[in-house]
């Protein structure tokens, strides 16, 4: 395919976990569009492999549980051994609990599954690319993370616990260990998108409340494509001396005071 116009990922490398579905299947599609070789991870392999067919060449799936290291030690073990380098590592999949409600509906299965998922993925995926980064003394590892990490009351206690661990290891990765290699490290943080992860269980009457009469900024609509071009700005060159960065995409909701409000 010849391709025309400005690639501000131009022969990179990139992961996304999460990439068969959302924010990540968004991501996978720009960063493409942008140069880049992309390998998708997910365990949704069906949807995953017709992505990555649909978008052609440099794209490819890798089936991958992002709760299981051996998996993300392969996913980068193949990259690398496919590409030769691993220059961005998106950690992105997630979930959410299965129903909303106080902490004593919390049950062991939901935050083993909802803290599982979301922190074992920016766990793994840290470490794994960076084994591959360190050397090279360079690199990109992005998260995503969510406006929970600002703001109380969007989500339930497990999920918000969740993205405020990742938050914590963005912080910590960036300024204690992984600075003095040359790697940056970052998260966005969304407010509240349509997506496989939020369709699934939330009725869409309540989906478009929660992003139209809900949300600071009117008249328009977060979408996955709005959380992919933070992403890929904090992917690029363009993103060079950024790092131990939460990157709030959620037009201004939380920092709302509400008493300001009519
Ligand atoms: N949609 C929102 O409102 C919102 C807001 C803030 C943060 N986020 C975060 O954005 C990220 C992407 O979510 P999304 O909204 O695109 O939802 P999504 O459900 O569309 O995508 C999530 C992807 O993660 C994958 N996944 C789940 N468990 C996995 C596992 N064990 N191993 C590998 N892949 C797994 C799913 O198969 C799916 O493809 C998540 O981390 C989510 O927490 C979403």
């Amino acid at each position: 395919m010849i391709k025309f116009g400005v690639f501000r990922l131009e022969g990179k490398v990139t992961i996304i976990t999460g990439g068969a579905s959302g924010i990540g299947a968004s991501t996978a599609r720009i960063f493409h569009e942008n140069g880049a070789k992309v390998i998708i991870a997910d365990i949704q392999d069906k949807v995953g492999q017709k992505i990555a067919h649909k978008l052609g060449e440099d794209v490819s799936y890798i089936h991958c549980d992002v709760m299981q290291e051996d998996d993300v030690a392969k996913l980068v073990d193949t990259t690398v051994h496919r590409h030769g380098k691993l220059d961005i590592m998106y950690n992105n999949a997630g979930v959410i609990d299965r129903k909303h409600g106080g902490i004593f509906d919390v049950t062991k299965f939901d935050l083993d599954k909802v803290v599982g998922v979301n922190v074992m993925d920016a766990f793994w995926g840290a470490k794994h690319a960076t084994r591959v980064m360190i050397p090279k003394k360079n690199g990109c590892i992005l998260f995503t993370s969510s406006a929970t990490t600002n703001v109380a009351g969007l989500s339930t206690h497990s999920y918000a616990s969740s993205k405020c661990a990742v938050l914590g290891l963005v912080r910590n990765l960036a300024v204690v260990e992984l600075g003095k290699h040359g790697i940056t490290v970052n998260c966005v943080a969304p407010y509240i998108v349509a997506t496989g992860i939020s369709g699934a269980r939330v009725p869409a009457k309540a989906i478009e409340i929660l992003t139209t009469s809900w949300a600071n900024l009117k008249g328009r609509v977060l979408k996955a494509d709005d959380i992919a071009m933070a992403v890929l700005y904090l992917a690029s060159d363009d993103a060079n001396y950024v790092s131990g960065l939460n990157l709030v995409v959620d037009g201004g909701y939380s920092f709302v005071n509400p008493s300001m409000l009519n």
